[in-house]
């Protein structure tokens, strides 16, 4: 038995479909007990700021984020009685603020995008509140380093990854499970994906902030890009297609920010799989196979993915009404 719902953190590792003599995995983490990846960060840092006597008995948590994270440190806040009060741009989606309100957190919307959230978080922080700053936090990748990328390990069964290809937020989910594998296996490639309209680590403007929770338009802190070997870049309309089609085909319902991942890590183990290291600035989308596999053989390339949280997110979006044909 458990003590507490913060103890049951972790997710499976799943095989999801990709082209012939690759295999591509996807971490499941819509299985955390808040439902995403953000439930590892938050928890480790409400812990850190606990050690370092920032956080105490009685104080009031603030968070600019764009849901997944707000609902974890609401989830931890209702675990360890604390409050919190999560700073969140109008445009996400209405899911998240309901759930955030079901835990007990206070919910503020500001008009903009993430960075007008993070200026009202510290407008409330300079009042007192103890902000936790998920885009500079180093206990944030740690979290992925010590539970995401350890779990990935030995989920692996002692498979050798080729690369992990991730969407990047605060950065701490690639960074942390970057780092964890590059330790064991130094030749991985650790790929970012970013959304078309907003591809600021591949060079652009910051642009529109379709995705939820990925591509904020600034390059975080939290992300090693010295870790990185390559930036890819996925549309929303294409990011959603693969939703509906991981929903459809596979019983795997995911958002955006999943669907996106799992279109780029299917086109690098298409690179590797037709027998070379991917050239990340020219890996072409119609290379991979759209068809299953029928089942990968030991030897063949491994390609990682991250499914940050679930599709049910995201139902009043519309994602998973469109008729694709
Ligand atoms: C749905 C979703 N996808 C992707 C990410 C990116 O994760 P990270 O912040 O670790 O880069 C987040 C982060 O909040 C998210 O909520």
């Amino acid at each position: 038995m458990d003590e507490s719902v913060l103890d049951t953190v972790g997710s499976p590792l799943v095989r999801v479909d990709g082209p012939s003599e690759a295999t591509v995995a996807a971490k499941l983490e819509s299985r955390n007990p808040g439902g995403s990846a953000k439930d590892r960060p938050a928890r480790a840092m409400i812990a850190a700021a606990e050690a370092s006597g920032e956080l105490q008995p009685g104080d009031e948590i603030v968070e600019p984020t764009s849901g997944n994270t707000g609902v974890g440190l609401a989830v931890a806040g209702a675990a360890k009685g604390y409050d919190v009060t999560i700073v969140m741009p109008a445009s996400k989606s209405p899911e998240r603020r309901q759930l955030l309100r079901a835990y007990g957190a206070t919910v503020e919307l500001v008009e903009g995008d993430i960075s007008d959230a993070r200026e009202r978080a510290d407008e409330l922080e300079a009042t007192g509140m103890v902000q936790l700053h998920q885009f500079d936090n180093p206990a944030n990748p740690r979290a992925h380093y010590e539970t995401t990328g350890r779990e990935i390990l030995d989920q692996l069964d002692g498979h050798a990854p080729d690369a992990l290809v991730a969407g990047v937020g605060t950065g701490g989910t690639v960074t942390g499970i970057g780092r964890r594998l590059r330790e064991s296996f130094p030749e991985v490639d650790v790929v970012a994906v970013e959304p078309t309209t907003n591809a600021v680590l591949s060079g652009g403007e910051p642009g529109a902030d379709e995705f939820q929770g990925m591509g904020p338009g600034f390059v975080a802190p939290n992300l090693d890009t010295d870790l990185l070997d390559g930036v890819l870049t996925v549309d929303l309309d294409t990011a959603e297609a693969e939703c509906r089609r991981l929903a459809r085909e596979e019983g795997i319902l995911v958002g955006q920010s999943s669907g996106a991942s799992n279109v780029a890590a299917r086109r690098v183990a298409a690179a590797f799989a037709a027998g070379e290291r991917p050239d990340y600035r020219s890996v072409a989308l119609d290379d991979w196979e759209p068809r299953p596999t029928a089942g990968a053989a030991d030897g063949d390339p491994v390609v990682l993915t991250v499914f940050w949280d679930s599709g049910e997110r995201y139902m009043s979006t519309g994602l998973f009404e469109d008729d694709d044909g």
